[in-house]
């Protein structure tokens, strides 16, 4: 059987479970909190008074946020060949095509916003160097021969499509995880449960836990004499 072929199977093993596999689980709680910190950051970066300190805190926000590019690309290929569990919010209604659209707004900017700030970062007169996660040298964008008025107009596009992917994700994060948790406590769905890495839960009442509760342990007896 080939790779690609064993992972599905190993990967089926979950998702027929109503569960995302752990890559899958993997993949999303660490890009979630990657993302979560960017907004965070970018902004705390966009209120600094010029000068080294600001440059500093833009080369912590690039080292963190070109990873997510690389994720990105890894997430979306183990995304198209291993296929997401069906779970009970699967009712091909209106909110079913919100989620879509929301998973699909997320990867747009999965993507658009590490390449959008390298087209920035290359754009500048005199780029600093690159690091991805701070450590492995990254290349700039070979913008260096362009016309300075070029160079600018690059900026310019970039910035904007950054400032609205940004404003695309705080518009979408809010739905993302409301309808998760209403998905949970309202609608007692299993999908947020899905997303979550396995407890062993010795009360669950479906047989898919592996954890099994120990025997209560009986005294041994002592022999007589
Ligand atoms: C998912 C990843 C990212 C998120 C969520 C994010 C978020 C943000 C936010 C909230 C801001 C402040 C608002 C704004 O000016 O647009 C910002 C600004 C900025 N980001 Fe990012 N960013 C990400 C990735 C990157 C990367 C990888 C780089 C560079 C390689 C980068 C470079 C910049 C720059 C240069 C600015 C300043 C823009 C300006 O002067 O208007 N960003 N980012
Ligand atoms: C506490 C916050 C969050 C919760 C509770 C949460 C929960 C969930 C749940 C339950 C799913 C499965 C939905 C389904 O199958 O339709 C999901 C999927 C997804 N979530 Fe989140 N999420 C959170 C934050 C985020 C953030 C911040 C992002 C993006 C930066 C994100 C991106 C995604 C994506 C792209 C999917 C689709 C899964 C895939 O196919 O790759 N989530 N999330």
């Amino acid at each position: 059987m080939s790779v690609a072929g064993a992972l599905r199977r190993w990967a089926r093993g979950h998702t027929e479970q109503s569960r995302y596999s752990p890559v899958g689980i993997a993949f999303h709680w660490v890009m979630a909190f990657l993302v979560l910190f960017q907004l965070g950051w970018g902004y705390y970066c966009s209120w600094l008074t010029a000068g080294g300190e600001k440059l500093l805190a833009y080369q912590v926000h690039s080292a963190v946020g070109l990873p997510i590019l690389v994720l990105a690309l890894g997430r979306l290929g183990w995304r198209m060949m291993i296929p997401g569990p069906v779970n009970d919010a699967d009712k091909q209604g209106w909110q079913t095509q919100a989620a879509y659209a929301i998973h699909y707004v997320f990867y747009i900017a999965f993507f658009g916003l590490p390449l959008s700030g390298w087209a920035m970062w290359s754009s500048i007169a005199e780029p600093g160097p690159l690091y991805l996660a701070g450590v492995v040298p990254w290349p700039q964008l070979p913008f260096d021969q362009l016309p300075l008025t070029t160079r600018w107009w690059i900026m310019d596009i970039a910035e904007d499509v950054h400032l609205a992917l940004v404003i695309a994700l705080l518009a979408v994060i809010p739905l993302h995880v409301v309808a998760a948790l209403k998905h949970h406590f309202w609608d007692r769905h299993d999908v947020l449960r899905g997303m979550l890495p396995e407890i062993p839960d010795a009360e669950d009442p479906r047989e898919e836990t592996k954890h099994k509760p120990r025997e209560p342990r009986i005294p041994q007896e002592t022999a007589p004499g």
